[in-house]
């Protein structure tokens, strides 16, 4: 086919195309033409390149000093707190986690002062409660615990135990505590299900009480004719040679909110 000939068949092809199509197909030429253009002409390689990019954010980043010291250089000259804190439950706690970065500081002691988080508000960011907290990690309720002084007036912060030993459960199982308090076995109290050592309320992890182990111990209550005479009266009894199978109560209803079944 000769040149010719070529065009005249492009033209007659191009002119079976409805108008809008051609005007639609013109309007995408144009737009890709000017982004391979901006793409691959008109912008300079420093706001292309990728690589570029990478190698100039690590140079950024290399530039900037580092601001952390490390509880290891406070040791120095703050030898007494580093020791106390060590022994303490705060011992996995980092000084610059309340006290900042002090990187400057341990340069010039005069230079920089530490801010040190005496206001109230600054604990319960660890402490206040929240469900999504491991069990027994200590939480409290910052409007109730002892208002209107500030926590390190009863708890030293390199050492912060309680000046007297926690007498409620709650102060360490708050979720349990407050599940139980809505649920039918509110009037429970809680050594009636576990044995707690006086020790747990001082070193919770080297002392466990005991849990529940057989379906029996609920029978004392719920039992049909197996409850014990000091049952409460209001107990629903059940059948425990066959109610539930041979599954542990706790299978099947929580025990600090029975009446939520799973
Ligand atoms: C080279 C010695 C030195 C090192 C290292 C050092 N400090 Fe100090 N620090 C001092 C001196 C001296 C003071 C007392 C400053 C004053 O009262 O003028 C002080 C005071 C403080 C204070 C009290 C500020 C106040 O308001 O009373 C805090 C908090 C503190 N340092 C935290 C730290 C931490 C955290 C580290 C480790 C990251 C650290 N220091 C490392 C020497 C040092
Ligand atoms: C849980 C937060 C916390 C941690 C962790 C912590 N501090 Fe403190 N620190 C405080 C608070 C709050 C004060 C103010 C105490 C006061 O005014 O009675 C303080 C005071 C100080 C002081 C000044 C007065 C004093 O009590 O000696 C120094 C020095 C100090 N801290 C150093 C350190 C060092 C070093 C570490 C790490 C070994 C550390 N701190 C870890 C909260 C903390
Ligand atoms: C960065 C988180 C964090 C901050 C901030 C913090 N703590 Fe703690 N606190 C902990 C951890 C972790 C434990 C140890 C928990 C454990 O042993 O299971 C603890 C334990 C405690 C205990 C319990 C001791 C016991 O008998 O169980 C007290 C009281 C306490 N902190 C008081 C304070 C006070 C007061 C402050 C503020 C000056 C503070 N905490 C700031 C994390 C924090
Ligand atoms: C007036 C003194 C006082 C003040 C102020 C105070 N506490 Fe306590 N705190 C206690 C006592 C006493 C206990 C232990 C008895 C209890 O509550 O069951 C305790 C217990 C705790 C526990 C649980 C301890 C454990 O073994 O699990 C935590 C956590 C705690 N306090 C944190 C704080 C925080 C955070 C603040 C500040 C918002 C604060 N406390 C203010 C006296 C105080
Ligand atoms: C000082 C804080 C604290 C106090 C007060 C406290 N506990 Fe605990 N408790 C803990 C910690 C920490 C654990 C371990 C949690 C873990 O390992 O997940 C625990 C675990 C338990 C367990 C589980 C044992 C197991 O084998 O899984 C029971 C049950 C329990 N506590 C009951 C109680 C009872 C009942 C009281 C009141 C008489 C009480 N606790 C008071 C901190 C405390
Ligand atoms: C009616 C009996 C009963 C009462 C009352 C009771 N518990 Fe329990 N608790 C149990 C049983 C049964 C288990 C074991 C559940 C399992 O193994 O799944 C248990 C498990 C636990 C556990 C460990 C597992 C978990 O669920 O987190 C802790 C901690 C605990 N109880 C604390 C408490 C505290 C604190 C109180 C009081 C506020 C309390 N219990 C009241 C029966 C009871
Ligand atoms: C000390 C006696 C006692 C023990 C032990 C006891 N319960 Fe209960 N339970 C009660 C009482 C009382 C009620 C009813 C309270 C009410 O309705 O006023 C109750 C209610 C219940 C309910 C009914 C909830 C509803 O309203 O539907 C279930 C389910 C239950 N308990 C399960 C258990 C399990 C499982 C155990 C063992 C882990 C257990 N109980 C241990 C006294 C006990
Ligand atoms: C396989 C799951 C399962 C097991 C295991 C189980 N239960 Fe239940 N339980 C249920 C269900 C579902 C209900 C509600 C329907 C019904 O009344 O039978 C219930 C109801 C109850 C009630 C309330 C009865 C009423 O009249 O309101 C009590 C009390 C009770 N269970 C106690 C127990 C005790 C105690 C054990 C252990 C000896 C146990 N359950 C084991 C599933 C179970």
């Amino acid at each position: 086919m000769d040149p010719d000939q070529f065009s005249k068949r492009l033209g007659s092809i191009f002119a079976s195309v409805p108008e809008q199509v051609r005007r639609l197909g013109l309007v995408i030429v144009v737009l890709v033409g000017a982004t391979l253009l901006l793409r691959f002409v008109l912008l300079p390689p420093s706001v292309v390149s990728t690589e570029l990019h990478w190698a100039q954010a690590t140079e950024r980043e290399m530039a900037k000093l580092p601001k952390l010291a490390g509880s290891a250089e406070c040791q120095n000259c703050h030898e007494d707190v580093v020791v106390m804190k060590a022994k303490s439950y705060h011992k996995g706690l980092a000084c610059e986690a309340c006290h900042g970065p002090a990187i400057k500081h341990t340069e010039d002691p005069s230079a920089l002062k530490p801010p040190a988080p005496r206001d109230r508000t600054f604990c319960p960011v660890c402490h206040a409660y929240d469900p999504s907290r491991p069990t027994g990690f200590p939480q409290i309720n910052p409007t109730a615990h002892n208002p209107l002084k500030a926590c390190i007036s009863c708890h030293n912060p390199h050492d912060p135990v309680p000046p007297v030993t926690p007498r409620e459960c709650s102060a360490c199982h708050a979720q349990i505590d407050r599940t139980k308090s809505i649920s039918s076995h509110a009037l429970i109290e809680c050594t009636t299900c576990h044995n707690a050592p006086e020790k747990h309320k001082v070193e919770p992890r080297s002392a466990l009480p005991s849990k529940p182990a057989a379906r029996e111990f609920c029978g004392k209550c719920h039992g049909e004719g197996v409850a014990s005479k000091d049952a409460p009266k209001e107990a629903p009894k059940i059948d425990i040679s066959t109610h539930g199978g041979r599954n542990m109560c706790w299978e099947c209803h929580y025990p600090h909110l029975p009446e939520g079944r799973t």
